[in-house]
């Protein structure tokens, strides 16, 4: 066994990015398995900082081999943009990047639609990324979408392409009274693509599957967050894939039985960008502060996050659904210089206490949230070398959530860059 799967534990941005680009100095792989361009998955190094959309985190560690998997929704343009990048920073992706043949393409039309639908759902839009996600699944699952297989193939292409451009011209004009895209143009544009995308499309569940066979380490690389999964986030205020554990196996055509450790990434704080019930969210000058100081703008569309304190019913719930055996704590920092800090640990619904975390939003919208308080501390922590370096006041608080919990804390990050991590990954720093 030897798939180590990263999660997002809350609602997206918790520092995948950098805790995969970590991680990735001990593996030989590291597979993306859902999503798409909506992530934005920042690494920073020396004076280098790089947000990653869909090329998996460990493209900057030369050894390792990045599989975008069939679970992942790839926009071309953005995929190619993004290569060109990668490159530019002095790395080769050929025969370093691997992409699943039968992975979907977002298409042009999968952003009209999504941006015609959000529109008209005025004051109860999901506030997505743009990105073409939701379509671009919905086609998928309707068993009409175009896979990147087919960009290979002119004559496939141009068949598809035709059928579901007058299809969705179709649902553009006489649903939202949208403008109507150009058949022939879109058609010579994505042609256009197969010998840019051909080097990198093949098998990859065959791929990793003989990786594994030969005793190669796998990193598999959620997006987003799990309180986003289309079934056990807060619905309809979520992505259309699942971040959670499990959608790593479909997500890149792996057994379940490969799997030996799920590491839930934790913001100390939690933070949402986008719709959608937030039951710690703070609406005051804590929550400007963790804004300010954490920097808590979307990576991919640059909106304030909105920021509150950390939610472990939450984290029980989404530990629960993916069998987290370590945590990796990010951007306790940014907690620094707070007087108090809270952890919520509790519901309470008219008046009675919750004994889980309720998914559907009508009651999640009402909970008034029970918190245990601890003294914040003023000592820098990026300055730690090892978890006993830390203030004592934030060593209280993440043991706290590591007893709450019941899961180990194995990774600490007390900065955006590679050296400001405590890792002890096997060895528990707090159990
Ligand atoms: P992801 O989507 O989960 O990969 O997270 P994002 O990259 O969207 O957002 C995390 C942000 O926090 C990025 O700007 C990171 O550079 C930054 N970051 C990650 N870990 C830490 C940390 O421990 N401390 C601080 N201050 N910033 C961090
Ligand atoms: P990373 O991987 C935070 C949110 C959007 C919106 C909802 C649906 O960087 O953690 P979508 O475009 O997916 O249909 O939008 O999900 N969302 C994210 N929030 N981090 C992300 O990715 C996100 N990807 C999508 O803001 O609320
Ligand atoms: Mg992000």
């Amino acid at each position: 066994m030897s798939v180590t799967i990263i999660i997002g534990s809350q609602w997206g941005d918790e520092g995948k990015g950098k805790i995969v680009d970590l991680l990735s100095a001990d593996v030989d792989v590291v597979a993306r398995y859902q999503g798409g361009a909506n992530a934005g998955h920042t690494i920073a190094w020396g004076d280098t900082e790089v947000v990653l959309h869909l090329v998996p985190s460990g493209i900057f560690n030369k050894d390792v081999t990045c599989v975008i998997g069939n679970g992942v929704v790839i926009d071309p343009v953005a995929v190619l943009e993004e290569i060109k990048t990668i490159r530019s920073l002095g790395y080769e992706v050929e025969g370093r990047l691997l992409m699943s043949h039968n992975a979907h393409l977002i298409m042009p039309y999968h952003k009209k639609i999504e941006e015609a639908r959000e529109r008209a759902r005025d004051a109860g839009a999901i506030g997505t990324t743009g990105r073409g996600i939701g379509p671009a699944y919905t086609d998928k699952y309707a068993r009409t979408g175009i896979r990147l297989v087919d960009l290979l193939d002119r004559d496939v292409l141009r068949k598809k392409l035709k059928e579901s451009i007058d299809e969705k011209n179709a649902i553009l004009s006489s649903i939202y009274g949208a403008e109507k895209l150009d058949v022939e143009a879109m058609i010579d544009e994505y042609v256009e693509f197969d010998k840019l995308i051909d080097p990198y499309v093949t098998d990859t569940s065959a791929y990793l599957n003989n990786a594994l066979k030969a005793g190669k380490r796998v990193l598999a690389e959620g997006a987003q967050g799990s309180l986003l999964d289309i079934d056990f986030g807060t619905y309809p205020f979520v992505t259309s894939s699942h971040p959670t554990a499990g959608g790593a196996c479909t997500g890149l055509g792996i057994p379940p039985t490969r799997v030996d450790r799920v590491v839930g990434i934790v913001k100390a704080y939690s933070t949402r960008v986008g719709n959608g019930p937030f039951p710690t969210e703070l609406d005051d000058a804590d929550g400007e502060t963790l804004r300010k100081v954490g920097h808590e703008f979307g990576a991919t569309t640059g909106r304030p996050r909105r920021c509150g304190w950390l939610d472990l019913m939450a984290l029980n719930y989404t530990s629960m659904i993916n069998g987290f055996t370590d945590l990796a704590i990010t951007k306790l920092d940014v907690m620094t210089g707070m007087p108090v800090v809270k952890a919520c640990v509790g519901y309470e619904l008219d008046g009675k206490r919750l004994d889980r975390f309720p998914n559907d939003i009508t009651t999640l919208e009402k909970v008034v949230p029970i918190y245990e308080s601890f003294d914040g501390w003023t000592e820098d922590p990026r300055e730690a070398r090892a978890f006993e370096d830390l203030p004592s006041a934030a060593r209280k608080y993440l043991t706290f959530v590591s007893n709450f919990m019941e899961v180990p804390i194995c990774i600490v990050s007390t900065g955006p860059k590679r050296d400001q991590t405590l890792s002890s990954m096997g060895t528990p720093m707090v159990a």
